[in-house]
């Protein structure tokens, strides 16, 4: 595949046109990328009303996706979530309902905020951790036929922070049965589409998702995609652009349109993750040895459950920091490790080695369980009113305030405007909270 856009740039950059226009820095190198780095002007084309450069590669991208067609995001999938969310309730005929497994990222909450919609947890029936939230297709099919109010759509997070990967296949022909879109946060999964089985969820029968390239594809942090599927209601295609750039800046940074851009033209990727699952599957085989516990999930992550091996997560992340090892996200329980076909061999040689002192010791439990709190008001009447900070240990009974909890992983244990029961506060307390944000 061609790769349009960063054509563009470089030969703007041969031509050593006087840069009149914006950014500041006029190409000079400050960081070093600076020449890359553009804006819309004529011939760069636009991001939300393409028809040239953007437009090509966009086209690229959504033949090697196989969507009907992919968007692409220059601002994460945080963007690409709220715009399909957008779309799923762009024809509501009265407030609006999505039904959402209980660990959604809190770029979910920010877009119940911002669009107003109301939420419906849908509980795991059985999660040890509030990171995970698996829903079988018979739970989503009684939760829908039981439904008082039609929901807009089903959100699902898969793969989750911890690997786990969803039904998909079966979610979605749950909410075709029921008429309802099934939308995916895939912000992990990007190279699902890759596998030698291809994993994705718009092949698996979503009507949409939203990928971050960055995070499992060789691209620059912030380049996602919302891709949509060929199911999906017509006004997903024709308001996508409008949906995004409701929420994006006018300023869509070049250097990640380029990063896009290139990624569609790397031609062994499928190939070099085989390779890389196959040394990962082996990395795992030894942990495993060692007789630590590996969680059984998506093949791109390593999540080690340190407190089933014994240990605390965070002892083990900061053992691995101080012997030259950055782990992806850790906690009390987990420690999560996201390699990719980039990671060298040495990297898997160095990452095993860290690991000879850690043998298999008596489980310990810190680990935080899903919590099942009362709706008081919605996400947006609590974001907006007045708030007052209390001691947790005052908090029981209140109303909580705050879409907070910081990235990794996002995923807000108590949602805002959920009332403050005994778990809640236990689980807060469990993680470190001493203070919290109540409604007056
Ligand atoms: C499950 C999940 N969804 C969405 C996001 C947001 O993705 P991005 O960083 O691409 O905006 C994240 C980020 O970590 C995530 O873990």
């Amino acid at each position: 595949m061609d790769t349009p856009i960063l054509d563009f740039i470089e030969n703007y950059i041969k031509s050593k046109t006087s840069r009149f226009h914006m950014p500041g820095h006029k190409g000079t190198d400050f960081i070093g990328c600076e020449k890359f780095d553009i804006t819309e002007f004529d011939g760069a084309d636009i991001l939300y009303s393409p028809n040239g450069i953007i437009a090509k590669s966009e086209d690229n991208a959504t033949c090697r996706f196989n969507t009907l067609h992919t968007f692409y995001s220059a601002e994460g999938s945080t963007l690409a979530i709220k715009a399909m969310l957008a779309l799923a309730i762009q024809n509501a005929n009265d407030r609006p309902l999505i039904f959402a497994g209980r660990n959604a990222h809190k770029a979910f909450l920010h877009a119940s905020v911002l669009l107003d919609f109301d939420i419906k947890w849908l509980y795991p029936e059985k999660a040890e951790s509030y990171l995970s939230a698996f829903i079988s297709r018979e739970y989503l099919d009684r939760e829908l036929e039981n439904a008082e109010k039609k929901p807009c759509a089903v959100f699902i997070t898969s793969p989750d922070y911890l690997g786990n990967l969803a039904d998909i296949k079966g979610l979605a022909s749950v909410c075709k049965k029921h008429g309802v879109p099934l939308l995916v946060d895939n912000a992990h999964g990007a190279y699902l589409k890759f596998l030698s089985e291809d994993l994705h969820p718009i092949t698996l029968g979503a009507t949409a998702c939203a990928d971050s390239a960055h995070k499992t594809l060789p691209v620059l942090t912030g380049g996602a995609y919302l891709h949509i599927g060929f199911d999906a209601p017509e006004h997903f295609i024709k308001s996508a652009r409008n949906a995004l750039s409701l929420f994006a800046s006018t300023s869509p940074s070049y250097l990640i349109l380029s990063s896009l851009d290139k990624f569609n033209a790397i031609e062994d990727f499928s190939e070099k993750l085989k390779t890389c699952i196959e040394r990962v599957g082996q990395v795992k085989k030894e942990l495993i040895k060692k007789g630590l516990v590996i969680e059984i999930g998506e093949p791109l992550k390593i999540v080690i459950n340190a407190n089933a091996s014994g240990y605390s997560g965070v002892k083990m992340a900061s053992s691995l920091q101080k012997k030259g090892v950055m782990v992806e996200f850790y906690d009390e329980e987990f420690v999560v490790l996201m390699p990719s076909p980039y990671n060298t061999e040495e990297d898997f040689i160095k990452l095993t080695k860290c690991f000879s002192s850690f043998t298999k010791k008596p489980k310990i439990n810190n680990g935080i369980a899903p919590i099942k709190t009362e709706v008081v008001i919605s996400p947006k009447k609590a974001y907006f009113a007045n708030k007052k900070e209390v001691l947790l240990k005052d908090a029981l009974g209140e109303i909580y305030g705050e879409i907070t909890f910081s990235c990794p992983p996002a995923v807000p244990i108590v949602c805002i405007g959920e009332r403050l029961n005994e778990d809640a506060i236990n689980a807060l307390k469990k993680l470190g909270i001493k203070k919290v944000k109540i409604i007056k």
